[in-house]
């Protein structure tokens, strides 16, 4: 069995789109791009295949042309996966990021599940889990690494920095909060709603305005650079553990020695400014 293959050139219809997939090419075959096209509902237009946008939506894609690339062989009944151009996440410090989010969300359902549960030992874990995610994704990799790199890049970036910090600060002491009641077995459910509605709000406005604007403005020396200091910051973070939850808050000293193993690490993700160009 053989199916046509074609290549598409598509431009995405995302109005604030400005990420590397913004227009590009896609290889499919015909059946498969017939079956994007009918599910998008729109003359000239297609839903984006599964890993066609960066930011892991299903979007809008406007055809500019297509061309044959002849007949390949195919095996089975099923539409040939189309051909992303697209970076892996794994090279891309943007997609990483946005693929981090969904972690973040599983901890919130994991957590959200816990309260229903009146679970008090299992909300100690996971409200742990969710502080370390939070310090290695929000106050390293974003705050230390990526806001520095895009300074003077971005337009208003200044602005959106601090609107983002904002809300990584209102998160964390929400989750504190939460967190020392559980030592009292009390489950703060207002303060537990008011964190993962604050937490979920600031990962859709990441998602969907602040990454497609940062995006569009690195180039790809600054990205690699990003990630470099992504991976070195990764690979020196060690996780805290949740501990006793009946024991003592940390002393003045132990506090002391968490912060500096915290400071180590962000001095891990300094990266300059400057182009390697
Ligand atoms: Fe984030
Ligand atoms: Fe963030």
């Amino acid at each position: 069995m053989s199916q046509h293959k074609i290549d598409i050139r598509y431009r995405c219809l995302h109005p604030s789109c400005c990420v590397n997939c913004r227009e590009g090419y896609l290889t499919m075959s015909e059946d498969f791009f017939k079956e994007l096209s009918a599910s998008s509902g729109e003359e000239g237009a297609f839903k984006s295949p599964r890993g066609a946008c960066r930011l892991g939506y299903s979007q809008m894609f406007k055809v500019i042309s297509v061309k044959n690339v002849g007949e390949a062989a195919v095996s089975g009944a099923a539409p040939s996966a189309p051909e992303m151009p697209a970076e892996k996440p794994s090279q891309d410090p943007i997609a990483l990021l946005v693929e981090e989010h969904k972690d973040i969300l599983k901890i919130l359902a994991d957590i959200e599940e816990h309260v229903r549960k009146r679970d008090v030992d299992a909300l100690w874990v996971s409200t742990n889990h969710l502080e370390n995610h939070l310090q290695l994704h929000s106050a390293l990799k974003e705050e230390e690494v990526l806001f520095p790199a895009m300074r003077g890049l971005v337009t208003f970036g200044e602005g959106l920095v601090s609107t983002i910090k904002e809300d990584h600060r209102e998160v964390l002491s929400l989750l504190h909060t939460v967190r020392d009641a559980l030592r009292d077995n009390d489950i703060l459910d207002g303060i537990v709603k008011s964190m993962i509605v604050s937490l979920k709000g600031h990962i859709r406005k990441e998602d969907a305005e602040f990454f497609a604007l940062v995006s569009g403005c690195l180039d790809s020396c600054v990205r690699s650079k990003i990630m470099d200091g992504m991976s070195r910051i990764e690979k020196a973070f060690v996780a805290a553990p949740a501990g006793d939850r009946k024991a003592n808050p940390l002393t003045s000293s132990e506090r002391e020695k968490l912060d500096e193993a915290i400071a180590a690490v962000r001095d891990l993700a300094h990266i300059d400014g400057g182009c390697c160009n």
